[in-house]
């Protein structure tokens, strides 16, 4: 199965410092190809997705939101149609930031997964709980129940982010990512499972060898175009080794 290296840039990153970071991009890239063996990602802003279009061709692009109509009087919403319009072969959903700041609930989340498919656009569906002192069972259960819309026959990423481990610097054990990657692929076969909340240089190499763990969502270390692809470059070395 291939690995996913999917930068989030979160509100960071307008169109002037997009076209910087893809300079930076390209030059690190000369001194270190990527080869291709891990889609490298990255979700900017709406309005730096023309800018992102300056990236060499291996990286592709992604958007953070999309809306849940195909069209119509929905002031200020982006449809899918469009993004696919513009090269996005990917958009996050369900973030924790919009389940908590915007009020997303699971069924909108849902209607955007619809709207992406129809468009033919991945859906990154993000997942995780918020509270790390429940039981193990209990936590499990909150986890997949986020997926209960979803058809375990589809294809699409999903990426298991514990809400207390983003931005913290803070990660779960590897046996508790192990678990939930292992028990979120078994449901759904068709998918990759990335896991996302403060990865870094220092522990992509031991989270990248959980056989069900196919790849990152990376949010503050994705600023930096080079800690970003020392992360892909982690990814692409565990393929070799894998
Ligand atoms: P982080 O964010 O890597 O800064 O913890 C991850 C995310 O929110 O997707």
């Amino acid at each position: 199965m291939s690995r996913y290296c999917i930068g989030n840039w979160k509100q960071n990153l307008g169109p002037g410092e997009t076209i910087e970071y893809c300079n930076q991009m390209k030059e690190s890239l000369q001194k270190e190809p990527l080869h291709d063996r891990v889609h490298c990602v990255v979700a900017s802003p709406f309005v730096s997705l023309p800018y992102t279009g300056e990236l060499p061709q291996n990286i592709e692009r992604a958007a953070q939101n999309c809306s849940s109509f195909s069209h119509g009087s929905y002031t200020g919403e982006i449809s899918a149609a469009w993004l696919s319009e513009v090269g996005c072969r990917y958009c996050i959903i369900g973030h924790s930031e919009r389940r908590q700041f915007m009020k997303e609930s699971s069924k909108e989340v849902y209607e955007k997964y619809v709207q992406l498919q129809q468009n033919s656009i991945t859906p990154i569906v993000c997942i995780g709980e918020n509270d790390m002192s429940m039981k193990d069972e209990e936590r499990l259960s909150f986890i997949i129940a986020q997926l209960s819309l979803f058809s375990s026959q589809e294809s699409f990423i999903i990426a298991y982010e514990p809400v207390w481990a983003i931005g913290t610097g803070v990660i779960p054990s590897l046996d508790w990512i192990q678990v939930v990657s292992h028990n979120i692929s078994s449901k759904f076969p068709s998918c990759h499972v990335l896991y996302g909340g403060s990865v870094n240089e220092s522990n992509a190499e031991s989270i990248i060898s959980i056989p069900t763990v196919q790849g990152f969502l990376i949010g503050g270390a994705s600023l930096d175009p080079k800690k970003f692809l020392a992360i892909t470059h982690i990814a692409e070395d565990a393929m070799n080794e894998g």
